[in-house]
């Protein structure tokens, strides 16, 4: 086991800002919050995903559904996309689209399912921003890989960087956790967990994505990333306060800022 139980600690730190409440707070404005981020995402998991229209595919902290609807028009499904996710407001979302099939389960109930569990269901599983809410992720990486068929493999998608100065002050508010959960501590817990698979990583730079700086306090304010959940209105209010005086000072509530995400791919593929 090696340290694979104190990474996995580590990792479970997040889990305490986040609850089913959470979710319903945002749903409602999730997909217009995320609209950029989606836009960055769909392109990298086309390409790293290599869909085939016969493919069973299983996305899994499903969301809203928007990527596993996109993958499924985008590449011909002629299955439904199996969406996992255990918030019930995200699956009510995901149930009006095309080409899904909701499952309202966490991943660890999921994968421990008899008919999912050693049963090689799919040709690809996906994990896009979702993985940091685990809260066993050895028994779900372990269980991923039991569900995969041959010639299958899993993709997971996170964001590790925004390389614009804005973005790193509300970093240096909320605290560099989930960065490096992302960057560091789940690389490293794959590796020692002795998966008999093969493990590898990418990192990867989205092309140059743009929003208004109006909707990035509209962002901050209506908290649409997890970690800001944690933050009272006072500290949200500093934040605006400080990229007001400093950094976007000159800005029109109008001006689009530009940016670029910086993704780590993660491909698990059987050996
Ligand atoms: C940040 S959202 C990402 C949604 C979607 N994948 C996307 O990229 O837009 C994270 C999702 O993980 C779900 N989630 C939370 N705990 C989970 C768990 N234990 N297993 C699977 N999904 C979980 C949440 O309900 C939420 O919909």
């Amino acid at each position: 086991m090696g340290c694979e139980g104190d990474l996995t600690d580590s990792l479970r730190l997040k889990s305490r800002y986040i609850s089913t409440d959470y979710y319903r707070s945002v749903v409602e404005k999730y997909d217009y919050f995320f609209q950029e981020y989606h836009e960055a995402r769909i392109p990298v998991l086309m390409k790293y995903l290599d869909l085939k229209p016969s493919h069973i595919v299983a996305d899994i902290g499903s969301g809203t559904g928007f990527i596993a609807e996109q993958l499924y028009q985008l590449s011909g499904l002629t299955n439904p996309v199996w969406c996992v996710d255990p918030s019930a407001e995200m699956q009510e979302v995901a149930g009006k689209r095309k080409g899904l099939y909701p499952v309202q389960k966490t991943a660890e109930e999921f994968f421990s399912d008899p008919e999912i569990n050693h049963n090689q269901v799919f040709d690809r599983v996906i994990c896009a921003a979702s993985s940091h809410h685990f809260v066993d992720p050895v028994a779900v990486y372990k269980g991923i890989v039991r569900s995969l068929r041959p010639g299958g493999f899993f993709i997971q998608v996170n964001i590790v960087d925004v390389n614009h100065p804005v973005f790193k002050t509300a970093e240096n508010v909320i605290g560099k956790y989930s960065k490096n959960a992302a960057k560091e501590i789940q690389p490293r817990l794959l590796q020692e967990m002795n998966l008999q698979a093969k493990i590898s990583h990418q990192e990867v730079t989205s092309p140059t994505m743009a929003v208004s700086k109006s909707k990035l306090y509209e962002i901050y304010r209506g908290r649409c990333v997890s970690r800001l959940y944690q933050l009272s209105d006072e500290q949200i209010e500093e934040i605006i306060k400080e990229l007001e005086n400093e950094i976007l000072k000159d800005v029109k509530d109008d001006d689009r800022i530009n940016y670029n995400y910086v993704f780590l791919v993660i491909k698990i593929h059987l050996d």
